[in-house]
Formats: structure tokens, C-alpha cells, sequence
């Protein structure tokens, strides 16, 4: 079982800390960079942690030494980041890099760049195969850097042969922006309705990390240059994921569907709550790297819930969660929720 050496970029996000575990089970010796040179409870003794900062080049190059077999790049973002791994492939063998399905523009040119212009959703075929148009890249936003990232990788698959994993709304526990908050907060606080813009019915399509790590550990096994889809084996909708919530929690809840959009700012607008459909095709893994699946939503949830109860037992959510706050401050606007609801129900009598 005995593989080459693994160099982690970001080893202890929620990324990193299950990739470290699957490659060092895969016979990977790991070693697990972040700046804190933390280390995750679940990982073998002999994974080395090491502290570096990415934005120090020369701090990265001397991190690397004589260098590794594989690197997991979990932190990159643009074409400088692309450019300072390219510097480094005559000492590294192949790497893998996380991306992101806002990459994606649709037929009329709207991405996720464009979704807060009047129409400004795009209309992304179902499901979305990697041979779908993508933003120009630029330095612009997060995902025209991603899409320069892509490019820069791309080019180079001569000297770096490089796997692009693009994802959706990754999930699991030690998530910067846990978005299975917006139901698990409902529940702890005891609300006994869930609104849901758009009837729940909208789909964006959601990874658990296990998911990615053993794409990771494939990809790694198997060096190329390519970009794959990442996604869980089913895409769930709000509504399905508010009640396997529910479910794990003990609790049940009345779901109130809203047509169309969320009828006021902070009312039924959960973090997955898209106009249109964002379903990724993962069947180009499942063909180039026999990738299967190791999780389901529903059946991941437990230990994300569990972290999530207990990240919020002694804190304000914004304290634990300070990025999912800045990305989405009005999740629990409960306040404006409970009018909204009080006067939709005396419209009704
Ligand atoms: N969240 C989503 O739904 C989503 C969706 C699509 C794509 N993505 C992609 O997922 C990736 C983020 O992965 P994640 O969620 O696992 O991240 P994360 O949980 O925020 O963890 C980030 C990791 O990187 C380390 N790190 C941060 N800056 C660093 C630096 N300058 N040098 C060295 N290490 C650094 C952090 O530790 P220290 O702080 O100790 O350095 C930590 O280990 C990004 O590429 C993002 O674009 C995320």
C-alpha cells in the first residue's frame, strides 16, 4: 500500500483535514500545511504538520524541500496562486486543486456573478457537464479567479499535471460557512416553521467533504490534467435538506413554501435557495477515476449537526461563524420572519 509523500495545503480547513486522513490511510506519507501547523484528532501520528503561509512564496518553496509526489492545494484562488505552482513543479508530481462551480456561466453569459441583476440568474442545464461554458478569466470576482486558476493549471499540464475538482455547497463539520446552520439554529431555537422561497424546491448541489477527500485520494493515485465535477449522489432540494434536519434533530416543523422569491430580504432565503437549478454532473469522475460516492446527505448529517450544537452551545452564532455571518448576515432575522408570517396569516383568514 505504500504511496509517494502528500503535501497538504491547507490541512486543517474542513477540506484538508479529511483529505489528510484518507491519504494517509491510502499509504500517503502526509504532510499537513496551514500558518497554525495545526493538527485534526483523527490523523495518524506520523503526519508531519508544518506551518507556512502560501502568500510567501519563497516560505512555500522552502516548506516543500526536496518536494512531494502529490500536492493538495485546498486555498487557491487566481492566477498568482496557479503561477507560484507552476514555479514549484520541478520538485512536485502532480496536483490537486480545488475549484468551484462558479466557474459556470450559462448560454446567455450569467454566472453567479450576475445573480443579483434583474434576470440575472443563470438557467444552467441539468446537470452541468465540465464541458459547459465558463466565465472569462479575469482578477475580478471569485469565480472569474477561479476560472484564471483553471486556465493557468491547465496550460501547464505538461510540467504539472493537475486535477481541478469543482464544487458546490461543501458540507461537514469544521465548515467556515456551514450552511446546514440556517435549519440546525431553527431547530435549537425551538421555530416551529421553516419558510422556504421558491417552494424548497431549489436545488444546489451540495458535496460532504468525505465525498471530495476520496476524490482527492483517486485523483492523487491517478495524476492528470483534467477538471471533474464533484457533487453528492443526489442533489438535494431546501425542502429535503430542512427535513433531514428535522429528522436528525428529533424535531418536526411546518414548512410553509413561498412562490417565487423570498418575499421579503431574510424571509424563506436559505444559502441554498437558487432561482434555478445548480445540479453538477459527476459521472466524468465515476468514468476517468472509478469514483463512487462514500456518503449520502441525509446519512453525513449527524456528526455536522453534532459539531454545529456544540460550536453554538456557549457562543452568538456570528462569534463561531464570523464568515458565514459576513457571506450571510440576515439568516436569522427572526423578527422580520414572524411579521411576514403574521401578516400572510391574516391575509388568509
Ligand atoms: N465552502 C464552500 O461551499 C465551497 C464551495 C466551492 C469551493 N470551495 C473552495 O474550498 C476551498 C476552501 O476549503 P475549506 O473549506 O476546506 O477551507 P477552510 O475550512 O476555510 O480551511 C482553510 C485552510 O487553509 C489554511 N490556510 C488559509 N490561508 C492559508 C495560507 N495563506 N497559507 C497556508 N494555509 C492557509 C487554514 O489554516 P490556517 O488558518 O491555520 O492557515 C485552513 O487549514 C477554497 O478553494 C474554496 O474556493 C468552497
Amino acid at each position: 500500500m505504500a504511496n509517494g509523500t502528500a503535501f497538504v495545503l491547507g490541512a486543517t480547513g474542513q477540506i484538508g483535514r479529511v483529505a489528510v486522513r484518507a491519504l494517509a490511510a491510502d499509504g500517503w506519507r502526509v504532510r499537513a500545511a496551514s500558518r497554525s501547523a495545526g493538527r485534526d484528532a483523527g490523523w495518524p501520528g506520523d503526519v508531519q504538520a508544518v506551518a507556512v503561509d502560501r502568500e510567501d512564496g519563497a516560505a512555500l518553496g522552502a516548506a516543500l524541500g526536496d518536494g512531494c509526489d502529490v500536492l493538495l492545494d485546498c486555498v487557491a484562488y487566481g492566477r498568482e496562486h496557479a503561477r507560484q505552482l507552476r514555479g514549484l513543479a520541478d520538485r512536485v508530481g502532480s496536483a490537486v486543486v480545488i475549484s468551484s462551480g462558479a466557474v459556470y456561466e450559462d448560454e446567455r453569459g450569467r454566472s453567479f456573478d450576475t445573480q443579483g441583476e434583474p434576470d440575472g440568474f443563470p438557467a444552467y442545464p441539468v446537470p452541468i457537464t465540465e464541458s459547459c461554458r465558463t466565465v472569462a478569466p479575469s482578477d475580478q470576482t471569485y469565480g472569474t479567479r477561479k476560472a484564471a486558476l483553471e486556465q493557468e493549471l491547465l496550460a501547464a499540464g505538461d510540467r504539472l499535471p493537475t486535477t481541478l475538482l469543482r464544487a458546490g455547497a461543501i458540507h461537514g463539520p469544521h465548515s467556515p460557512l456551514p450552511r446546514e446552520l440556517y435549519f440546525v439554529k431553527r431547530a435549537l431555537d425551538g421555530r416551529p416553521v421553516r419558510v422556504l422561497a421558491w417552494r424548497g424546491e431549489s436545488r444546489f448541489h451540495t458535496v460532504h467533504v468525505d465525498n471530495l477527500a476520496e476524490l482527492v485520494r483517486l485523483a492523487a493515485a491517478r495524476p492528470g490534467s483534467r477538471v471533474l465535477n464533484t457533487g453528492d449522489p443526489e442533489a438535494p432540494s431546501v425542502a429535503e435538506i430542512s427535513a433531514a434536519v428535522d429528522a436528525v434533530m428529533g424535531v418536526r416543523s411546518e414548512m410553509v413554501p413561498v412562490d417565487g422569491a423570498p418575499p421579503r430580504p431574510g424571509v424563506g432565503e436559505t444559502p441554498w435557495s437558487v432561482e434555478r437549478p445548480v445540479v453538477f454532473d459527476t459521472s466524468a469522475a465515476e468514468r476517468e477515476l472509478g469514483y463512487r460516492a462514500v456518503t449520502g446527505y441525509a446519512e453525513s448529517l449527524p456528526p455536522t449537526v453534532e459539531w454545529l450544537t456544540r460550536e453554538l452551545a456557549a457562543r452568538d452564532w456570528r462569534t463561531a461563524f464570523p464568515v458565514l455571518a459576513g457571506v450571510y448576515p440576515g439568516l436569522f432575522d427572526y423578527a422580520t420572519e414572524d411579521a411576514w408570517l403574521n401578516a400572510t396569516r391574516a391575509k388568509a383568514t
